[in-house]
This record gives structure tokens, C-alpha cells and sequence, in this order.
């Protein structure tokens, strides 16, 4: 497979790194204090066409491949997993689901707004008891005149506070199982809709978490996804392309955590010389070396099986099982070869070790992505 990356991958590489660089990181930390991301970061990263990469020109994207979108990703999760994780939602399974599976009409209110950044979007299939259970839904969505009439609690939705449309998952047939479910757009504001509770998160604090509540909310008839019935393989598909995004996310980190401590390993002195002399330090920075470009590779190669339109789901699932994985050994050696300074706020690592952990949970746990591996190896 060929990995050599284009004029059109090292631009967008370079300018992602700028984007994060300058303008993510000076107040990264600040972002981490107040969980709050900034409107303006999110307004830039629409400017520079970060919120719809893949979304074809007609419909306002930057109609690009998905390895220029995790290229992309992993520079800017290097910096900020939060901008990351917005990001990733926002293209992979709003944007993504959307123009592949949308309506025309559909694409036209919803898409062009979502590629360009004016508008964010949040995927809602979580509930209390349907985490890793994803075929447990019990959000409903009951026929009645013309519309169908949601009702329910989506919980930990990534921009739960920050979307304007949002892609509902529920239940309409419950007689059929999960060949009942459908997948509904919903827009912010429509009455019974409302934002609950907004998670205090371990980490990605800069990005939004929150309980959505559904309370006898009119949606439109064309506002469902699909066939009747066609949800559940709506949510898995999705999730196929997204575990791609959050292994990208997921390696930035683990990238990002190895270039500081690279950095750190040469100017810290003890013993008299710089701590990247001693043997132990050498042996951590090659590990974490060795263990970020395999990720590297697994993610690209998810990424170029998609693109070349074959089965990516194995792949995809091994991509954020492996870098998820990494991010968290990585970022745990980073703080380790910071020593004390690690454990401050201060020297970033702290930062990524702490959002390194959401990587093995949230688009599938690490358990999920393996027993999917093994059910496509036992096919
Ligand atoms: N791709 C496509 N289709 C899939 C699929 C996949 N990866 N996995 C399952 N399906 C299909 C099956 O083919 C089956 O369809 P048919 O009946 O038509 O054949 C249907 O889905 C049901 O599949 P199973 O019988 O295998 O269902 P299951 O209940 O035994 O297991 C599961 C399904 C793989 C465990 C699934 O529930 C799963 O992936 N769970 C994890 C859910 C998840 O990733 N949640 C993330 C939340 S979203 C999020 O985190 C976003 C965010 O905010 C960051």
C-alpha cells in the first residue's frame, strides 16, 4: 500500500500544524481551566475548511480524501484533542453520514451548513443503557400524522451543547429489534428538545459533553435517514468511518506527547548530562517511537482502504484499537519522563494523558473494537 503522501497531504499537513501551533495551543491550557472551547478556534477551523473536509465542493466541502482528513486530524489532536474530537464528530459521522446517505433535500438544508462550520453537528446514540449495548435503544420514535414523535435521553454526546443538528438514533418498531431503529435529523430548538446536564469531564474538557432530552419532539417524516428500519446500520457504517477520525485523534496525541517529551528528554539535565544520555530515558523515547509510527500506519491504512472504496471495517477497528491504545502508554511514559513537571498543568503532558483515556472508550471501547476484529476474522 502506498503511503507516500501528496502536494495536496503535505499542504493540508502544513496547514493544519500552522492552525494548531498558532492558534490552538497559546491557550490550550486556559480552554482545559474553563471547558470551554473557543467560538472564534471553531469559527477559523470552518474558514480553513477543517469542519468538512471530506464533504464534496457542491455541497461547500473541501471534497478531499480521508487520509488528508487524518492527516489533518493528527496534527491538530498533537495539539489540542479537543479541537480534535469537535472536529472528528463533525466530519466523520454528521458530515459523512450525511452526504452518503442523506436525501438531496436533506444535504441542502443540513450538509452545506455543517461543512462550512456555521453550524456544528452532534451524533446521538448513547443512552443510560445503550453504551457499548448500541442495539438497546430506548429513545423512541413513533409514527403519528405525518411526523414522528421522539422521546427519550441521549447521554455523553460529544457538542451536545454546542450543535445546532443532531443525528438521533431511536427506536421505532421495537417488535423488529435493532432492524427497527431509525436515524432522525433534529434540529436545536424544536419544542421538547432541550440540553441537560453538561458532563465535568477527566478529559477533552474544551469540548462539550452533554444529557440531550427528547420530550415529545415533532420531527418531520423527511427528516429520517433511509429506509424504514435502516438506523441501527446507519449508526454502525458511521461508526466505521469515525473510529478512523478518533484513531487519528488519538494518534495526534500520542504524537503530540512524544515531540514534547523528545524535546524535554534533551534539555532536562540530571546526573550531570541530559536526561536523552541515560539508557532508560533512550529506551522509553524508542518504544514510544516505534509504537506511534505503527499506529501511523494503521490509521493510513484505514484511511486508503476506505478511499479506494473496500471493506475498511477490520482495519478501522485495528486503527483505534492500536492507536487508542498507544495514546494511553505514550502519554503515561511522556509524564513520566517529565517527572515532576508532568504532573502540573503547566507542561502540556499532564493535559494528554488525561485525554489520551476517552480514546479507548468513546466510538467504540476498546473491547467493542475487538470483538469486532475477531467477528470479521472469523467470518
Ligand atoms: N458495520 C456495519 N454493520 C454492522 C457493524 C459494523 N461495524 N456491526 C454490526 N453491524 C450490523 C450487523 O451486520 C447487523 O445487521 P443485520 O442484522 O442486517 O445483519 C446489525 O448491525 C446488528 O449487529 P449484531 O447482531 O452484530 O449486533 P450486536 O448487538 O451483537 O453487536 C456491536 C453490535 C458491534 C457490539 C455494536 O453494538 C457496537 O459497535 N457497539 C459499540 C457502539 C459504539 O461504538 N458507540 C459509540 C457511541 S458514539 C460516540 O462515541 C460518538 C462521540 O460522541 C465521540
Amino acid at each position: 500500500m502506498d503511503f507516500n503522501l501528496s502536494e495536496e497531504h503535505l499542504a493540508v499537513q502544513d496547514a493544519a500544524r500552522d492552525f494548531a501551533w498558532n492558534e490552538l495551543l497559546p491557550g490550550a491550557i486556559e480552554r482545559d481551566n474553563a471547558q470551554k472551547f473557543d467560538p472564534d478556534l471553531l469559527r477559523k477551523m470552518g474558514e480553513l475548511g477543517f469542519m468538512g473536509m471530506m464533504v464534496s465542493p457542491e455541497y461547500g466541502g473541501g471534497g478531499m480524501d480521508t487520509l488528508a482528513y487524518v492527516i489533518a486530524m493528527e496534527e491538530i489532536s498533537k495539539v489540542d484533542a479537543s479541537a480534535g474530537v469537535i472536529m472528528s464528530v463533525n466530519n466523520s459521522l454528521v458530515c459523512w453520514g450525511l452526504e452518503e446517505y442523506g436525501t438531496e433535500a436533506q444535504k441542502q438544508q443540513y450538509l452545506t451548513r455543517l461543512a462550512s462550520g456555521s453550524v456544528i453537528g452532534a451524533f446521538c446514540l448513547s443512552e443510560p443503557e445503550a453504551g457499548s449495548d448500541a442495539t438497546s435503544q430506548h429513545t423512541t420514535a413513533f409514527e403519528l400524522d405525518g411526523h414522528y414523535l421522539l422521546n427519550g435521553t441521549k447521554n455523553w454526546i460529544t457538542n451536545g451543547g454546542t450543535s445546532a443538528i443532531c443525528l438521533v438514533i431511536a427506536q421505532t418498531h421495537p417488535e423488529l429489534g435493532h432492524k427497527g431503529i431509525n436515524a432522525f435529523i433534529v434540529e436545536k430548538g424544536w419544542e421538547g428538545f432541550s440540553v441537560g446536564k453538561k458532563e465535568d469531564k477527566m478529559g477533552i474538557r474544551a469540548s462539550d459533553t452533554n444529557t440531550l432530552m427528547f420530550g415529545e419532539v415533532k420531527v418531520p417524516k423527511e427528516n429520517r435517514i433511509g429506509d424504514d428500519g435502516f438506523g441501527f446500520k446507519f449508526a454502525m457504517t458511521v461508526l466505521n468511518g469515525g473510529r478512523i477520525g478518533i484513531a487519528a485523534q488519538a494518534l495526534g496525541i500520542a504524537a503530540g506527547a512524544f515531540e514534547l517529551s523528545l524535546k524535554y528528554s534533551k534539555e532536562r539535565k540530571t546526573f550531570g548530562k541530559p536526561i536523552s544520555d541515560h539508557q532508560a530515558i533512550q529506551f522509553k523515547l524508542s518504544e514510544m517511537a516505534v509504537k506511534i509510527e505503527a499506529a501511523r500506519m494503521l490509521v493510513y491504512k484505514a484511511a486508503r482502504l476506505k478511499d479506494e472504496g473496500k471493506d475498511y471495517i477490520q482495519a478501522a477497528a485495528m486503527a483505534k484499537l492500536y492507536a487508542s491504545e498507544t495514546a494511553m502508554w505514550v502519554t503515561t511514559e511522556a509524564v513520566q519522563i517529565h517527572g515532576g513537571y508532568g504532573y502540573v498543568k503547566e507542561y502540556h503532558v499532564e493535559r494528554m494523558m488525561r485525554d489520551a483515556k476517552i480514546t479507548q472508550i468513546y466510538e467504540g471501547t476498546s473491547e467493542i473494537q475487538k470483538l469486532v476484529i475477531a467477528r470479521e476474522l472469523l467470518k
